[in-house]
């Protein structure tokens, strides 16, 4: 039953759920559970969903959010979303109470599988940069559940001990967990980017004989270095790109960019997960480096 409801609800829906939970869990990341009465949505990894914030049309426009996690009882779904306060939209998403209706859309976008051949994937490595971290939970949950053998590592780091958001670490499904801070708090002293580098460097005989598969989620200045870091190499680079969205369904046309074929594509629609050598990182809309 549960299977025949999930294969007739693959796409996007306009839907209205229920605040169970909105947990501050670090700093200033919060920790949404929203349950919807009688969907049984099926959600790959990577998906993202759009939230309305407020209650009337201010803000306008709903935010996007990666889909941290997604769970199923007899009556509907939970659906957990990991946010960092930012603006407008987040501030006024911490104010949500247990029972608040809150407004989604949901599942939108492609998924990591998109983009990768678990049964072939030999060494992978997944970087999150800050709130980046939010898709991996479902993303390792899918992993334990298909290939148990498939043990990423994770180079995680933030700006300082208490940013890091730990609690939905498995450390057993990790083959190794390099954790950076750039102020030394926790980990490594410095950025991801430069724990990786120096990881990379350490074991470049490796990584010279076994294929490797890299997947990033951060912000839009680290994964462009990070593109750049990886560029010239033989690895496979995997991005979760958040740019700026309207509607996030295709509509608005709002978050086009341009790719490397020389054609136009949709984030929300053709992404979020894109490989890295497909985007035309130079001219990305929304890239600020200054
Ligand atoms: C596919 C995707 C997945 C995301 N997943 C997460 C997540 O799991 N957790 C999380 O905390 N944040 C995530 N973000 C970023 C999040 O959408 C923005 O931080 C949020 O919209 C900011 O809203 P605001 O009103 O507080 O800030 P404002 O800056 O006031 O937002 C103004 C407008 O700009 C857009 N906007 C501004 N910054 C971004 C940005 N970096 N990315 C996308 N849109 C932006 C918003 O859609 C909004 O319409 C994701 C973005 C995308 C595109
Ligand atoms: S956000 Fe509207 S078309 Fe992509």
């Amino acid at each position: 039953m549960l299977k025949e409801l999930w294969q007739s609800e693959r796409s996007a829906r306009q839907l209205q759920g229920f605040v169970v939970a909105n947990e501050r869990v670090s700093d200033a990341i919060y920790l949404l559970d929203v349950f919807i009465p009688k969907r049984f949505i099926e959600v790959r990894a990577g998906q993202f969903l759009m939230l309305k914030a407020g209650l009337a049309s201010d803000p306008l426009l709903n935010r996007p959010f990666s889909i941290h996690n997604v769970s199923f009882e007899k009556d509907g779904m939970h659906v957990w979303v990991l946010y960092l306060v930012k603006r407008v939209g987040t501030t006024l998403l911490t104010q949500k109470r247990p029972s608040d209706k809150i407004d989604l859309i949901i599942p939108l976008g492609n998924s990591f599988f998109s983009y990768l051949d678990l049964d072939a994937l030999k060494d992978l490595i997944l970087v999150a940069g800050g709130i980046g971290v939010a898709p991996y939970y479902l993303f390792m949950n899918k992993v334990r559940k298909c290939c148990p053998n498939v043990k990423p590592k994770l180079f995680y780091g933030a700006k300082d001990a208490p940013s890091l958001y730990k609690r939905w670490i498995d450390e057993s499904m990790f083959s190794e967990i390099i954790y950076a801070t750039d102020n030394g708090s926790y980990g490594f002293k410095g950025n991801i980017i430069a724990a990786l580098y120096h990881y990379l460097g350490q074991h470049q005989a490796v990584y010279n004989k076994n294929k490797l598969t890299i997947i990033s989620c951060g912000s839009i200045n680290m994964l462009y270095k990070l593109n750049m870091m990886l560029d010239k190499t033989k690895i496979d680079h995997i991005v979760s790109l958040e740019g700026p969205m309207g509607c996030g369904m295709g509509l608005c046309l709002g978050c086009v960019i341009e790719s490397r074929d020389g054609s136009y594509v949709k984030l929300c629609q053709h992404g979020p997960i894109f490989k890295s050598n497909e985007i035309l990182w130079e001219k990305l809309p929304f890239l600020n480096l200054s």
